[in-house]
């Protein structure tokens, strides 16, 4: 199958999506803090992407129960908002927002730290946020798919992390998951080309230990084996001649660390 390329006017509506997913992940991570529960972050996603005119794209997906994905500490991907998970000063929270808007869709998530978190939540953090950058900074026109994994997978080994190998990232356009899978591990120069106007994620999710990950009882949920800590970064890019365009640029004042000592900026 061949990969979609968009012109100007789908990578427009793109841009749209993008940018609603962007202020709604900015919006809820500003209002994080220790007592939150993650239904509540549910309710937050559900009002704020109304507001904008939007949809979450992720509600009923394949029958997933909410608006939001909610990921924390060792919980790699897919978490269920729940009213019993309460976020206590220490947590690391992956919340990944998917708009529909216009009839195209925005996927992007980034992990929040939670007050003071340990140097090893941070280091992994840090370490996701690092592997994904990495990961779009070989993007352009005429690359190949697997410049991507392979940029991410040595980013990972060089600061002692791994990478899940059970998920991906995904073409993206009037269809949220759509082709090609975007691997987070591979061989350089192997891989169908990159062209401008194609759309798609990349969002590695990294572990402090082994990648191994299983499904918890509930269909959704998924962890690491060994319970380490994982996190999770995840930017919509469109492929252009020169190099790449971020469909999910975070508005300025948003925060992925809002802590005592300093703030950062999510990017
Ligand atoms: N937003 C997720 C992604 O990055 C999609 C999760 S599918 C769901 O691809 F059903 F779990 F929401
Ligand atoms: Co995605
Ligand atoms: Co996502």
């Amino acid at each position: 199958m061949s990969i979609e390329i968009h012109g100007r006017n789908e990578v427009e509506r793109l841009r749209r999506a993008g940018k609603a997913a962007a202020e709604t992940l900015a919006y809820v991570g500003r209002k994080l803090a220790p007592g939150i529960t993650t239904a509540q972050i549910d309710a937050w996603v559900r009002s704020h992407t109304a507001q904008l005119g939007g949809k979450p794209s992720q509600l009923g997906y394949e029958g997933f129960p909410a608006a939001v994905c909610t990921s924390r500490n060792e919980v790699v991907c897919h978490g269920v908002p729940s009213p019993k998970v309460v976020l206590a000063e220490g947590d690391i929270i992956n919340v990944d927002v998917t708009t529909m808007l216009g009839g195209f869709h925005g996927d992007t998530s980034a992990t929040f730290m939670i007050g003071r978190v340990s140097d090893e939540a941070r280091y992994v953090v840090e370490a996701a946020r690092s592997c994904r950058d990495a990961g779009i900074a070989v993007v352009r026109h005429g690359a190949r798919l697997g410049d991507i994994g392979a940029a991410i997978e040595e980013t990972a080994k060089k600061l002692g992390c791994t990478v899940v190998r059970d998920f991906g990232g995904h073409g993206i356009g009037r269809r949220m998951h759509q082709g090609p899978h975007v691997a987070h591990t591979g061989v350089r120069g192997t891989g169908p080309r990159l062209r401008a106007g194609m759309a798609i994620t990349v969002e590695p999710m990294v572990c402090l230990g082994r990648p191994e990950v299983r499904v918890l009882s509930d269909g959704w949920t998924v962890v690491t084996v060994d319970g380490s800590l994982s996190a999770q970064f995840e930017h919509t890019i469109v492929i252009t001649e020169a190099g790449y365009e971020i469909m999910t640029v975070p508005p300025t004042g948003g925060a992925w660390a809002i802590q005592p000592e300093r703030e950062l900026e999510l990017t």
